[in-house]
């Protein structure tokens, strides 16, 4: 197989030792970007494995949300024990600002599953090339709640497709991982008086829950459970072939990227007929929203508005989708 990637960097930092994976999928369209994900992984080259697919998806995102950028994606992959103090945090967000700098502009990066506002202006103190970082910083802040907004837009959509409407109300929905995205697509759905049944691997999100109104079961059980759709928002690959057998939920739409396990899987959940909407058109609301402010000069609303389009992007590749009896996206 060619190589996809035009560049990837793999490095150890010089001051956290840790493994600093960067991977740009192409620059071709424009400055690559992608987060910088901040998680553990049983070796670090599990971690060189998840960077190179997630960059691939990035510039499958920019290109379905229309942005003249590439994508590449940052990986820290700490050991399975790792914990992170203040100081080694910082040590390794200076190790992956230092690799960003050496690019020159070539690549630049936003918060990621892992790392938030405050990480970005961590990075910013070694190189220039980061969004979202904190208001006060001058940047656009925390990306996860416009991710959100997306998310939802895409969620109208796919219950209009579905079920011939776009409301929300009384619509039941299974949300597999609380953390910064789906808590804030958790509170937008109660909001819009939707049913939910929410998961997490931290039990302490069950506070989320129990404010919400929402039923609180195991990641797991959330993933089967009886509902119109399902919301993967934690980590990748959890529709595997054995899930998609025991699916409940007549569509899946979330902002998790890299959802199926293997492209095939898309194949069985078209034989289920259970619609699957593709997670880079999905979760690109972060990435629409902070270069929309950032780089583009727009107004938070038109920024808003521009994230809210996700449901017309997505509206008719569904409508193809249905009309042409084909399980996803082609290429
Ligand atoms: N985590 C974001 C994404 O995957 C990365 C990002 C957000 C990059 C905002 C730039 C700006 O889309």
């Amino acid at each position: 197989m060619p190589m996809e990637h035009e560049q990837i960097i793999v490095r150890r930092g010089s001051r956290s030792g840790l493994p600093v994976v960067l991977a740009i999928h192409t620059t071709a369209p424009g400055q690559a970007i992608g987060g910088c994900r901040l998680a553990r992984y049983p070796t670090w080259r599990d971690g060189l494995d998840d960077a190179l697919r997630l960059s691939a998806a990035m510039t499958a995102k920019c290109a379905a949300a229309g942005l003249p950028h590439g994508g590449a994606k940052t990986v820290v992959a700490l050991p399975p024990d790792a914990a992170l103090d203040h100081d080694g945090r910082r040590a390794v967000l200076h190790d992956v600002g230092d690799v960003i700098a050496d690019l020159d502009g070539a690549y630049a990066t936003g918060p990621d599953v892992g790392t938030d506002s405050a990480d970005m202006a961590t990075i910013a103190e070694r190189t220039r090339h980061v969004f979202c970082l904190p208001a006060e910083a001058g940047g656009s802040g925390d990306s996860s709640p416009h991710t959100a907004v997306g998310v939802v837009a895409a969620l109208r959509a796919v219950c209009e497709a579905v079920f011939g409407t776009a409301d929300l109300a009384g619509r039941r929905f299974a949300i597999v991982g609380l953390g910064r995205v789906g808590g804030h697509v958790a509170r937008q759905l109660s909001a819009a008086r939707a049913k939910l049944v929410v998961a997490d691997v931290d039990p302490a999100k069950r506070v989320l829950a129990e404010k919400l109104g929402a039923a609180w079961v195991e990641p797991e059980e959330a993933l089967r459970s009886d509902v119109d759709v399902l919301v993967p928002a934690a980590l990748g690959g959890v529709l595997t072939p054995a899930v998609v057998g025991e699916l409940r939920c007549a569509a899946i739409a979330g902002p998790a990227n890299n959802q199926l396990d293997a492209p095939g899987t898309a194949d069985l959940l078209h034989q289920r007929g259970i619609l699957w909407a593709p997670d880079t058109v999905v979760s690109a609301g972060g990435v629409i929203y902070a270069t929309g402010v950032e780089l583009r000069h727009e107004t938070p609303a038109e920024a808003t508005a521009r994230v809210r389009r996700i449901g017309d992007t997505l509206a008719p590749i569904l409508r193809d989708a249905a009309r042409d009896g084909v399980p996803r996206m082609s290429g």
